[in-house]
């Protein structure tokens, strides 16, 4: 059966309704993926912690390639993730959600992509809709139920990490339009198009990038802030996966569910 996946982030490794799911250890052709199996309210549903259980793999060295394969195997047709990201805007502070609608890619590692393979041909996708619509407006509606304060639509950049940001890399984001920034979304939003695999995210700001914070920016303030807030995140997610509808006309998946 068709099944929604979770991609946690930095501090939603933990969250309780999926703590204690079963895991397993799916090989794919780039690797193996550790993804838990569980259900709510009677949907199959994938979970996987983007950093490992222990947040031990950095954004730089997750095998994206391997956990979006593995989720395809598994029958997963759409993906919510989550993300810590910094803010960029004095008016989106610290603890406040954010539905993300468009990216711009930082990243220099190098592309990744599925399409590498030169007797495949030239792939080039489309990019117009980043974000799956329709998955979009229903993590804005249970985000907002769970009490969550939402911002949207919200452009988020992407760094390379594991670094922070400097503050002129950070004025020159927010001049490009950039709302949020972090290190993970390029390249599992462009894997997940890639793959056919519908994907939203609803990113927690846990604080104020680099130039617009007033002290150094600390992976424990990302922490902390996430722990803040991760009742009302899971009740976001879990009211999300409750609402996705079984079909939806977007325009990236074209998917159905079941
Ligand atoms: N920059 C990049 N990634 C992040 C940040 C940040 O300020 N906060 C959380 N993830």
């Amino acid at each position: 059966m068709k099944k929604t996946a979770i991609i946690a982030g930095s501090g939603a490794e933990h969250l309780s309704p999926f703590r204690d799911w079963e895991s397993i250890l799916v090989p794919t052709r780039f690797g193996t993926a550790e993804i838990r199996q569980g259900e709510i309210s009677g949907k199959p549903v994938l979970f996987v912690a983007r950093h490992g259980k222990e947040h031990s793999t950095a954004p730089h060295l997750i095998n994206y390639r391997a956990i979006i394969s593995a989720l395809s195997e598994l029958e997963a047709v759409r993906v919510i993730g989550t993300a810590a990201v910094g803010s960029l805007s004095n008016s989106i502070p610290p603890g406040t959600a954010a539905v993300l609608t468009d990216i711009i890619d930082f990243t220099r590692r190098g592309p990744i992509t599925f399409f590498d393979d030169p007797a495949a041909g030239v792939v080039h996708t489309d990019f117009s809709e980043p974000y799956c619509s329709e998955i979009s407006a229903v993590l804005l509606a249970a985000a907002e139920a769970s009490g969550l304060e939402v911002t949207t639509p919200c452009t988020y950049i992407c760094t390379d990490g594991p670094r922070y940001e400097t503050p002129a890399e950070i004025s020159m984001f927010r001049s490009w339009g950039a709302d949020v920034v972090g290190m993970t979304n390029a390249p599992e939003v462009i894997l997940s198009r890639e793959a056919g695999l519908c994907y939203g995210s609803i990113a927690i700001i846990t604080n104020f990038a680099a130039g617009i914070s007033p002290k150094p920016l600390s992976h424990s303030e990302v922490v902390e802030c996430m722990k803040s807030i991760e009742e009302k995140l899971a009740a976001a997610l879990i009211g999300a996966v409750q609402a996705l509808p079984t079909s939806w006309p977007c325009n990236c998946g074209r998917s159905t569910i079941g």
